[in-house]
């Protein structure tokens, strides 16, 4: 430990301090349970305190009897019970999404889309085809889904990038519901790293879309990052359904008989993050396993290797590979380490629920040296069981079942979409009579629209 110890001193007294009043925690871990068990009853008292605090204000007053002008807000926002409609557009409506989803030649398989970490393209379109809050009717929806799979087309050549511009634009001037809004209430799925990127033009098209993506930033290879933190959501990476099983056929290792401190077992890709930690692994290889893998983890290792690895430490280290989420954060939780996200940039889906610190910790990047060791050494077993019990209960919302299971990454990704249901929809390019037509510039009423649609 040494001198470098100083460093956290700080922060593991404070841990300590906090360590004394008992209750305290114990409130805490009762607090998340209630959260993991119920997931959202939280919102139905949200609900009840802005409903009380607020029920003196004006629109509130403006509901009730003076007019009948009917505000449901902000029940329709938040609510205490699911209650969207999304329109999933059909594939063979959209000239252009068989491309999207299979490629040019339309040879791409969409299961074999399915796997992997970039699976979440697909699978959220197959649980949104399968959906209570699916709706037919587009005149009644709140959301439009778009889908595509390109990510996987793209890898597997069935599309370049300038076709997945070009036939993107194309999609979208058919879409009069598209130009209704200027996109405000169209949902699109950009699974990996790049984010909207993979959408050249997606600046133009889709920036006031809502843009479900695992990913925060991009900034390292582009001079802007395609995500908001206000408009779009964060998803939880798509974790392997063998291992979101794999907790039920293995048991966790007790702490004290796992080998290392610490593990990173993923490939260094050239980062100097990623670097420092193979060679701090070579430095202190009793305490950190990080061997140099060539390839990804569960390719170079096999599957149940992999996970047999991750759980033989307390702490699995996250640190920021080609971007900054990574998948590893999400695989801790099932393998039962404590993740450490060593990520400045990263951001973590469902924060309106979910406090981060009860179930990870997050250290600056550049602190990748033998002090990092040290802090984690410090930090007390009973501290880690408490994380990981935490994590246990919260680790459903990574798998991606249906949203009729208590709790889903699809019923957390509903919830975040509920809260961006508008009423009315509108563009710089929508306009609306004194008897409620909704017209384009020309005056034509909306139903008159007829493809293609111009786009901005
Ligand atoms: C994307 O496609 C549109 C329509 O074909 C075109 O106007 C635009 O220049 C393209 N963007 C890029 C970056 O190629
Ligand atoms: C979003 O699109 C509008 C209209 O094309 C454009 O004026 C604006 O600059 C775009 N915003 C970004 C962040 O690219
Ligand atoms: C509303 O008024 C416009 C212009 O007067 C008319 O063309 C349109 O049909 C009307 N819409 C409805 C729903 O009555």
């Amino acid at each position: 430990m040494g001198s470098n110890r100083s460093i956290f001193s700080s922060s593991s007294s404070h841990h300590h301090h906090h360590n004394t009043p008992l209750c305290t925690r114990f409130h805490q871990i009762g607090a998340l349970a209630l959260i993991a068990t119920t997931f959202f009853l939280t919102r139905l008292l949200d609900h009840r305190h802005s409903f009380s605090s607020s029920s003196s204000s004006s629109h509130f007053s403006l509901s009730t009897d003076d007019g009948g002008f009917p505000l449901s807000w902000p029940d329709r926002g938040y609510g205490s019970r699911l209650s969207l409609k999304i329109y999933v557009y059909e594939e063979q409506e959209i000239y252009g999404l068989t491309e999207l989803m299979r490629g040019r030649d339309g040879q791409i398989s969409p299961d074999s889309c399915v796997k992997g970490q970039w699976g979440t393209q697909v699978k959220i379109h197959r649980f949104l085809l399968e959906s209570g809050f699916r709706t037919l009717q587009k005149e009644e929806a709140d959301f439009f889904f778009v889908p595509s799979y390109v990510k996987c087309v793209r890898m597997m050549g069935g599309l370049n990038d300038k076709e997945i511009n070009k036939t993107y634009v194309k999609v979208l001037s058919q879409m009069p519901y598209f130009r209704r809004s200027g996109g405000r209430d169209h949902i699109f799925i950009f699974p990996s790293g790049a984010g909207a990127h993979l959408f050249r033009s997606w600046a133009t098209y889709l920036n006031r879309s809502i843009i479900l993506t695992p990913e925060g930033d991009r900034t390292d290879k582009r001079d802007t990052s395609a995500f908001n933190t206000w408009k779009d959501v964060i998803i939880p990476g798509n974790v392997d359904d063998e291992m979101t099983k794999f907790h039920t056929s293995v048991q966790p290792l007790p702490l004290s008989e796992r080998k290392y401190l610490a593990n990173f077992l993923g490939r260094a890709q050239g980062k100097i993050g990623r670097l420092q930690l193979v060679e701090l692994a070579k430095q202190f290889p009793d305490k950190l396993e990080s061997p140099e893998l060539k390839f990804s983890g569960p390719d170079k290792l096999g599957r149940a290797e992999y996970f047999q690895h991750l759980r033989n430490a307390k702490f699995c280290l996250s640190p920021r590979g080609e971007s900054s989420w990574t998948l590893r954060f999400y695989e801790s939780f099932f393998v039962e380490c404590v993740p450490v996200i060593l990520s400045d940039q990263v951001e973590l889906p469902f924060q309106n629920v979910i406090d981060y610190t009860q179930i990870s910790i997050k250290l600056p990047s550049t602190y990748m040296g033998a002090e990092l060791l040290a802090y984690l050494q410090a930090i007390p077993d009973e501290e880690i069981e408490r994380m990981i019990a935490r994590g246990r209960q919260i680790r459903c919302l990574w798998v991606y079942a249906s949203e009729n299971e208590p709790c889903s990454a699809m019923r957390g990704i509903m919830w975040e979409l509920q809260r961006k249901v508008r009423r009315f929809h509108q563009s710089a390019e929508t306009f609306w009579l004194h008897n409620g037509s909704i017209v384009n510039r020309n005056l034509v009423d909306f139903h008159g629209w007829k493809p293609p649609v111009p786009l901005p």
